[in-house]
């Protein structure tokens, strides 16, 4: 298949041939981390610009990283110290970086849809965009890195989207305010996986239903036979929206321990998109079982993924 798409803000509208390449490139991009020199020339001359408007440790360096690993020149936006504190808006502070010829830009802003805007705004320099996540629509870069991590945990030699075909997989936690669980719940039902939503109502409402997912109020049956298991951030702040009581009543009820994850499938896997809450979300011995964990592959695997689509995107021959 030949790589059409110019900027890549979501998962909702990708196919299977697109996720296919994608697979396919960030192995050979493994490959490419496993040497000596893990540079190729691709992006020689070209500058990537990191345009957060909002925190974040891995997916900010990990593109910075892939960029560098491409020959890339990275810049490093703060709006703290930009002109925005000056009044500029998001779309001018766009445009000026169009003007001195930039490549790509990797938005991530806390309001859906603004990578989008942007994207719209800045094709006809040639600029491409990347949704780094915004607000709580869509974190595709994510859902790709994770959906290679669960295809190499199933065939490290071959990992493919139509290994995930009948697995079920449960997404555990706040996935109302989750742009990681929109994005993978695409990505995993367009591979042909089985989607299930576990959490309290107030952070998994039923609505998700009508995406396709299997909505659970209680945790051991969402378990039952999971061949991988996600858990996802619960957001510190939503205690004070009473949406959930503490999070130590949290942990009671949707925390995931080894006890827990005996009524899995034998060979479950764990994820977490990170940054974690330990001993809420996810025990501590959890968290770094390696026979269990996938977590720290999650973040290796990053590298990998995005240097893959930074390599498409920037025109690299599949
Ligand atoms: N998973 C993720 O998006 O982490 P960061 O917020 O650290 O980038």
């Amino acid at each position: 298949m030949v790589w059409q798409r110019r900027h890549i803000l979501g998962l909702r509208d990708f196919t299977p041939p697109e996720y296919e390449l994608v697979l396919r490139t960030t192995h050979t991009f493994q490959g490419v981390l496993a040497r000596q020199n893990r540079k190729v020339p691709t992006l020689q001359g070209k500058t990537v610009v990191n345009l957060f408007f909002e925190s974040s440790t891995r997916t900010r360096s990990s593109f910075e990283m892939a960029a560098k690993g491409l020959s890339a020149d990275v810049l490093n936006f703060s709006p703290s110290t930009s002109s925005l504190t000056k009044g500029e808006t998001i779309l001018d502070t766009a445009r000026t970086y169009c003007a001195m010829g930039v490549a790509i830009l990797i938005v991530r802003h806390r309001e859906p849809g603004v990578p989008h805007l942007i994207a719209r705004d800045v094709d006809a320099w040639g600029v491409r965009v990347f949704n780094a996540g915004d607000g709580q629509h869509e974190h595709p870069t994510q859902g790709l890195l994770d959906l290679y991590t669960l295809c190499h945990s199933l065939d490290p030699d071959q990992p493919r989207p139509q290994l995930l075909r009948g697995k079920k997989v449960v997404i555990v936690g706040d996935v109302l305010h989750s742009r990681v669980a929109r994005s993978n719940l695409w990505a995993l039902q367009h591979c042909g996986a089985e989607v299930h939503l576990a959490g309290p109502p107030t952070l998994v409402p039923k609505l998700f239903r009508e995406l396709g997912a299997t909505v659970h109020h209680q945790l051991a049956p969402a378990l039952e036979g999971a061949h991988f298991v996600m858990a996802l951030r619960i957001q510190q702040e939503r205690i004070d929206q009473q949406l959930i009581p503490t999070l130590r009543e949290y942990h009671q009820l949707y925390g995931l321990n080894h006890e827990r994850l005996k009524a899995c499938a034998p060979g479950v896997k764990l994820l977490h998109p990170g940054p974690t809450n330990r001993d809420v979300e996810i025990t501590s011995e959890l968290m770094d079982d390696p026979q269990l964990s996938l977590i720290d592959r999650q973040v290796t695997t990053g590298l990998a993924s995005r240097m893959a689509l930074l390599y498409l995107l920037g025109g690299g021959k599949p």
